[in-house]
């Protein structure tokens, strides 16, 4: 299982890279901004956790309270740590890394970090190993509620096996919420093996196409992107090396939903009415870029929405009627309509 990738991705975070500061391009560095009710969390964070932390996006979604969360690639632990905040005393969060110094620390600050968080013991555990079996650490089957990942699967040489093994330790109606590289085209043979291309989290990118062809296969036929935005790479020399091809950084979602998602929005006519209450969503809830559900407005939805609401851990928090006993055809994707009326088509 292990390979010279490994080796090379290990080498680069836990020898070559000492902070941030270090990173070549901006490949690593979030894209996306703080949620709001993220910021008092980090305040509590050690500077050494802060100043490791190379993710690419904001990979943590709402609603976890009480939650098992797995964050592959966890690195120093920023982001299991501000899961382990929202999940509270009663959430556990499993960080799992294959680079030792990278794991040392993060486990060196659990317990003050927990202190920090006012939890009577440390939710949060970190195992040293792959992504790619998280059996041999002990992740059993259909365990976790949500798997988190912070610009991590592009850097795994063979993605299949990582995907597959995320469907194996989620529970069904579990999501997976990952911040990653993406590319606009298949990388050629170079750039795939130059290992700083690699270590930068470029030349491991998957080609956006071939990721969706890959998650469709394994049993997620509809995987919504939360906010996306455009790597730029400054040093000439990269740069050049990269030739025409373009990145971007892509937060994604995707539910474990077996038999209830297919491959296009289909229109069952079911509405979806969001009740509020989700924390730092009070008012309006984002699913996806192009799905925010106000506060006691109801909502067309396709059935794969319907079922990402209804049968996830976000049940609670909506109102959906109807079922699938109808059909009436391909849902319509049109733009929601500006301007208040008693339902709001919603896009799919
Ligand atoms: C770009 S860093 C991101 C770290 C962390 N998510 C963060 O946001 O700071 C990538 C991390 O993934 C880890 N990693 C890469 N490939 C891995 C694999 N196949 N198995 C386990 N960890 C891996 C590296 O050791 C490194 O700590």
């Amino acid at each position: 299982m292990e390979t010279l990738t490994h080796t090379q991705v290990r080498d680069y975070y836990g020898t070559t890279l000492q902070s941030a500061g270090d990173l070549k391009t901006s490949a690593c560095c979030p894209s996306e901004s703080v949620p709001e009710h993220h910021r008092p969390i980090l305040s509590l964070l050690p500077d050494e956790v802060l100043a490791k932390f190379y993710g690419c996006g904001s990979p943590i979604p709402a609603a976890l309270d009480g939650a098992t969360v797995l964050d592959l690639g966890c690195g120093t632990g920023r982001d299991a740590f501000v899961a382990a905040a929202l999940a509270g005393p009663a959430g556990r969060v499993i960080g799992v890394d294959m680079t030792p110094e990278q794991v040392e620390v993060a486990k060196r600050h659990r317990e003050a970090v927990a202190d920090a968080l006012g939890h009577p013991a440390p939710t949060t555990e970190f195992r040293l190993g792959l992504i790619e079996d998280l059996g041999a650490l002990g992740v059993e089957d259909e365990s976790v509620d949500v798997v988190i990942s912070n610009c991590v699967l592009n850097l795994a040489p063979d993605k299949e096996p990582v995907f597959r093994e995320i469907w194996r330790v989620l529970k069904p109606g579990g999501e997976l919420y990952a911040s990653d590289v993406f590319a606009d085209r298949r990388l050629p043979e170079a750039i795939r093996r130059d290992p700083v291309l690699v270590g930068e989290c470029l030349g491991g990118a998957l080609y956006t196409e071939d990721f969706r062809r890959l998650m469709a296969r394994l049993g997620w036929a509809d995987v919504r992107t939360v906010a996306e935005s455009p790597i730029t790479v400054e040093d000439p020399a990269l740069r050049d090396a990269l030739g025409a091809a373009r990145f971007v950084s892509r937060t994604a979602r995707a539910f474990k939903l077996p038999g209830l998602v297919e491959d296009a929005c289909e229109d069952y006519g079911q509405m979806a009415t969001y009740r509020g209450g989700v924390e730092g969503q009070r008012h309006a809830f984002v699913l996806d870029d192009h799905h925010t559900f106000e506060a006691g407005r109801p909502a067309l939805v396709c059935g794969n929405t319907a079922a990402m609401l209804q049968e996830t851990r976000f049940a609670p928090f909506f109102d959906v009627t109807g079922d699938r006993s109808t059909h009436f055809g391909l849902f319509d994707c049109a733009p929601a309509p500006v301007g208040g009326g008693a339902a709001t088509e919603s896009c799919c």
